[in-house]
């Protein structure tokens, strides 16, 4: 069994980017806006910005009181737009429930879109390629194909229909050529659907949920859960049993996360190289 190793992965990309930070004329800026201390964040925007540094781009956080209005933000994100030395703009989520995501997502601009969840940037996907893909399914397609896992004609079948992994994943493996089932909480007879497939994704944040009778035995396996149980960090796949079974499988942590981060430093360098 191939345990996917991500975080491999993801430092030979901070190695490749750092590569193309130096040939731009000027240093990419990242700004991150992060509304209240929310738990979960801060560990995220550590992350994001340690590997802002690896790669040569400057991360800059954004702080506001969890008693900011939604017209305030609006505003930071409407001067931060037409800021000619800021590259790429996201959202640090989730957001205070008085503030709309939806709306804050629409108000960044597209070319500076670097999280990918402009609705814009995503109905192009639907279409053809857009410039900047959401970076959950970035990464995970960047590591099938780094993998040397080709799609073509393989039966992918993704648990989970968010905005932000599960439909777009949907999207990207049908570009390459993939037959995609979109399976979710109220579909009937789940396990029918994920015995069928080559490539099992599971985007459902319910820890052990995807147990071994689930799949077909040499299976490929991409968890893209991250939950916490009794104090420990686990996926939405029950590792133990599907590990025995699958051909392959993407550890947690240390598979999906760090490519996640490893995408939005690569759409970083992307919007920057556009907007020079
Ligand atoms: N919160 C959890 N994951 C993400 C992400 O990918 N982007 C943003 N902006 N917030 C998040």
């Amino acid at each position: 069994m191939n345990i996917i190793d991500g975080r491999a992965h993801a430092q030979a990309i901070y190695h490749d980017l750092a590569q193309q930070v130096q040939q731009l004329k000027r240093q990419p800026k990242l700004v991150i806006i992060q509304v209240a201390n929310h738990q979960a964040s801060e560990a995220y925007i550590r992350g994001k910005i340690k590997a802002a540094e690896a790669v040569g781009i400057y991360a800059e956080v954004q702080n506001f009181p969890e008693s900011i209005e939604q017209n305030q933000l609006l505003t930071v994100i409407a001067q931060l737009n037409e800021d000619r030395t800021v590259d790429g703009i996201i959202v640090q989520l989730p957001l205070p429930g008085h503030l709309d995501e939806f709306i804050v997502a629409r108000a960044i601009k597209r070319s500076k879109d670097v999280d990918g969840f402009h609705p814009e940037n995503l109905g192009e996907l639907l279409i053809h390629e857009t410039l900047l893909e959401p970076c959950t399914p970035k990464g995970i397609m960047t590591l099938l194909e780094r993998e040397g896992i080709e799609l073509t004609g393989k039966h992918v079948c993704i648990i989970g229909r968010s905005n932000i992994v599960g439909k777009p994943i949907a999207l990207l493996a049908l570009q390459a050529n993939a037959t995609v089932t979109i399976c979710h909480s109220r579909t009937n007879n789940l396990h029918q659907h994920t015995q069928q497939a080559d490539i099992v994704i599971v985007a459902v944040g319910i820890a052990n949920f995807l147990t071994d009778d689930m799949i077909r035995t040499g299976a490929i396996v991409i968890d893209v859960g991250i939950n916490r149980l009794n104090g420990k960090l686990v996926g939405d796949v029950d590792y133990d049993s599907v590990s025995q079974k699958a051909s392959a499988l993407t550890p947690v942590p240390g598979g999906v996360g760090p490519m996640t981060v490893a995408m939005l430093m690569s759409n970083t360098v992307v919007a920057a190289t556009n907007q020079q």
